[in-house]
């Protein structure tokens, strides 16, 4: 800001304010405390990133990173024709994942609507030879083999005209430099509301680019009241980068679990909500078809558990091919870690994060009276934790069911881990501890 324009000053500390007052009168309703807790015990969620920006083969992000302007980037749509898209076979794959829940992509930062609108033409129905409401059929699938279904809303939008003042992005899209700013509110409220209406009961919205503009007036505390008085379970998360703002119902972190920066961009701020994270298979969250750097299932799996063990839940990402498949990478892994749940899945679901905060070699789970430590990377035949401040009454391997070999003294709780029944990805031994 040049000096000259310090006077603005007061008036953006105003606006910040405004923006972050959010819906501070919230009394979350009884169905929404109770959809909070299955989240928290739900644990693992599948994340979708699809849209016509799919058809480029690079990742959301194209139409920013390669300075395409609206105008053309509206071509695209022509050709989005997902006709191997089956919402029965991706529901099942989330399934077979272990995944208790899917958040996908509604519109993402091109604006560009997945679903049948009625206050724009920019989307699937009306400018796609595909013509068909893709979330409609998602979201009938879910219900229909019973898994929830989130809305991820991007509030950033590069092609409509009334995002303006622009933010930190979207600058090249040849958009004229006026607009109204309410304007595009009410147009995002009138979309949301379209997804709280049209697709039955829903798990909630996840919001994203919010930190395009973050000192701008979102009107939150009307877009939060709205949803929450059209469906009170839903549970609405914000990726903002800051601590919960009032009204919010879960804290996410976008690649780093909760309290940790090493994205750069998050909050080191933990509160009091129900946590998530999400993170990549590859590197990509839309189609990138060069990004090759797939995540071994091991790396994601112990993502999985260290995610558990610091109280959160894991959203992890694919993002479908133009033609509405999941490519084979993807599939592969999420059957793996599917299968490692099916085994495991006792010391995962359910669970909180356990009495020991996680450590370089893995962390603890707990549900009730039983803990669940989680042996990642551990090359010794002996542990040593600190006391539980609690008696145990039996220490066994979650594989087998065999007793495991403790001690208990002042301060110290020392595990034996029989060196023959490590596992590949994690050894878990349950303590079931004194009342
Ligand atoms: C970031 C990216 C966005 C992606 C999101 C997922 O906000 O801008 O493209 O959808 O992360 O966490």
């Amino acid at each position: 800001m040049r000096s000259g324009n310090l006077y603005l000053l007061p008036i953006l500390a105003l606006a910040f304010s405004l923006g972050v007052v959010a819906q501070t009168d919230y009394r979350p309703s009884r169905d929404n405390l109770e959809a909070r807790r299955w989240f928290q015990e739900a644990k693992f969620g599948l994340f979708i990133h699809w849209g016509i920006y799919s058809l480029l083969g690079d990742g959301e992000w194209v139409m920013n990173n390669r300075r395409i302007r609206a105008r053309d980037y509206e071509k695209l749509a022509q050709f989005f024709n997902p006709t191997e898209f089956d919402p029965r076979e991706w529901v099942a794959l989330a399934k077979a994942a272990g995944a208790r829940y899917i958040t996908i992509t509604s519109k993402h930062h091109d604006g560009f609507a997945m679903f049948d609108s009625q206050v724009t033409d920019w989307d699937i129905v009306d400018r796609t030879p595909y013509k068909r409401d893709v979330l409609k059929m998602l979201a009938d699938e879910c219900h229909k083999q019973g898994i929830k279904l989130f809305f991820y809303y991007s509030q950033l939008d590069w092609h409509h005209p009334d995002y303006y003042p622009r933010g930190a992005t979207g600058h090249e899209a040849g958009r004229p430099a006026q607009g109204e700013w309410d304007k595009y509110l009410d147009f995002m409220d009138a979309q949301l509301r379209e997804l709280l209406t049209n697709y039955g009961p829903i798990g909630g919205i996840w919001f994203d680019g919010m930190w395009d503009k973050p000192d701008a007036d979102w009107r939150l505390a009307k877009t939060y009241k709205m949803i929450h008085d059209l469906q009170p379970q839903a549970l609405i998360g914000s990726n903002h980068h800051r601590a919960p703002l009032p009204g919010e119902d879960f804290q996410m972190f976008e690649k780093d679990f909760p309290g940790k920066n090493t994205a750069g961009f998050n909050t080191t701020e933990v509160g009091a909500l129900p946590l998530e994270t999400c993170d990549t298979i590859n590197n990509s969250w839309g189609y990138n078809f060069t990004d090759n750097g797939f995540k071994s299932t091991r790396a994601l799996i112990h993502y999985l558990v260290r995610a558990a063990g610091s109280d959160a839940n894991f959203l992890l990402n694919v993002g479908p091919m133009p033609n509405g498949k999941i490519q084979p990478e993807f599939v592969a892994r999420l059957r793996e870690i599917g299968r490692w749940l099916k085994q495991n899945g006792e010391a995962i679901y359910g669970t909180r994060g356990g009495p020991i905060a996680p450590r370089p070699w893995g962390v603890t789970t707990q549900k009730g009276r039983t803990v669940y430590v989680h042996v990642l990377d551990w090359p010794d035949a002996s542990l040593i934790l600190p006391a539980l401040g609690r008696r145990i009454n039996r220490a066994r391997l979650l594989s087998d069911g065999s007793a495991v070999r403790y001690e208990e003294r002042a301060g110290e709780l020392l595990l034996h881990i029989p060196p023959r029944r490590v596992e590949e990805h994690d050894t878990i031994i349950v303590l079931e501890l004194a009342p």
